[in-house]
């Protein structure tokens, strides 16, 4: 099923709703907490060039993620494990150009934080005064709190990822469900608690049973963003390839596919190959005399 552009319905009651407000200056934290204390639900997409981000502001996404996904999904890697800090620099910087209303997450990238919280300080400010990001991302529970921290205390809002955490993927030799069993519950808890204590604005939970990511959104004062973690959660994110229809193959099971991008671009290259090779293009109309 293909979904027109539509822009935020503006007969929403709140003019201040992250999705569908009136405001236009650019969301920020204090924006994503206000939400929170509302009950307000919000979504959130990836994108790592301006002009894609450009599309997803005017539809009104308030948040819009440089994933470390850009591995997979535009640099043609097999995972997130590759990707550079000066790759999510360059793209970030994009992104923050292509947009005037979203808040612009920029993901730290494998290598880029797990040294310590000094390293992660330093890359963390190479994304906010090199790219202009908002905030930044990182992966990790009780393991990154220290770094979580140190950043808050610097100034700079950091969004958390606990549940699982595709950096790790050689780790765990794939991608499979976190928080399965009680043990492994009672780890994800202590994760959420411990990067909302260490200051994070906001928490990714990707992979986790939909009752046990109910239960962290129900216990933690910041928001939950979900990912394949039900509907429980304050927000959702969904990788903007899988989400359009524009991956190639299989998409994960709770990826929601609203658009078949691929299909439509690679109809429009044909269409464009065969007006070429029949001198159907250019026609009068696009040529100068
Ligand atoms: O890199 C990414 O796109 C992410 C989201 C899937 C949350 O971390």
């Amino acid at each position: 099923m293909t979904h027109a552009l539509k822009s935020p319905d503006s007969s929403r009651a709140n003019s201040k709703a992250l999705y569908g407000g009136t405001s236009s200056r650019r969301i920020t934290v204090r924006d994503i907490a206000a939400a929170k204390e509302r009950g307000e639900k919000w979504p959130m997409l990836t994108a790592y060039d301006a002009m894609t981000a450009s599309v997803f502001d005017e539809a009104g996404i308030p948040v819009l993620l440089v994933g470390d996904s850009m591995g997979n999904c535009h640099l043609g890697y097999e995972s997130t494990v590759p990707v550079t800090m000066d790759e999510i620099t360059l793209l970030s910087a994009a992104v923050v150009r292509g947009t005037k209303r979203a808040l612009i997450v920029g993901d730290l990238p494998f290598g880029s934080y797990q040294e310590g919280a000094v390293q992660a300080l330093r890359n963390a400010t190479r994304l906010v005064k090199e790219a202009g990001v908002g905030a930044v991302k990182l992966e990790g529970g009780e393991r990154s709190a220290h770094q979580i921290e140190l950043l808050v205390q610097a100034g700079i809002p950091v969004m958390a990822h606990v549940g699982l955490t595709p950096q790790s993927v050689n780790a765990y030799g794939g991608y499979p469900v976190q928080g399965r069993g009680e043990e492994a519950a009672q780890q994800l808890l202590r994760d959420a608690k411990a990067v909302q204590d260490a200051g994070a604005f906001a928490v990714v939970l990707e992979l986790v049973p939909a009752e046990l990511a109910a239960e962290v959104t129900r216990i933690l004062h910041i928001p939950t963003v979900g990912i394949g973690a039900g509907v429980e959660c304050d927000a959702q994110v969904l990788v903007w390839t899988d989400m359009a229809g524009m991956t190639a193959g299989r998409v994960p099971r709770f990826v929601k596919q609203y658009a078949q991008l691929r299909e439509a671009l690679g109809g429009a290259a044909k269409a464009f190959a065969e007006d070429v090779v029949g001198a159907a293009y250019p026609a009068e109309e696009h040529s100068f005399h």
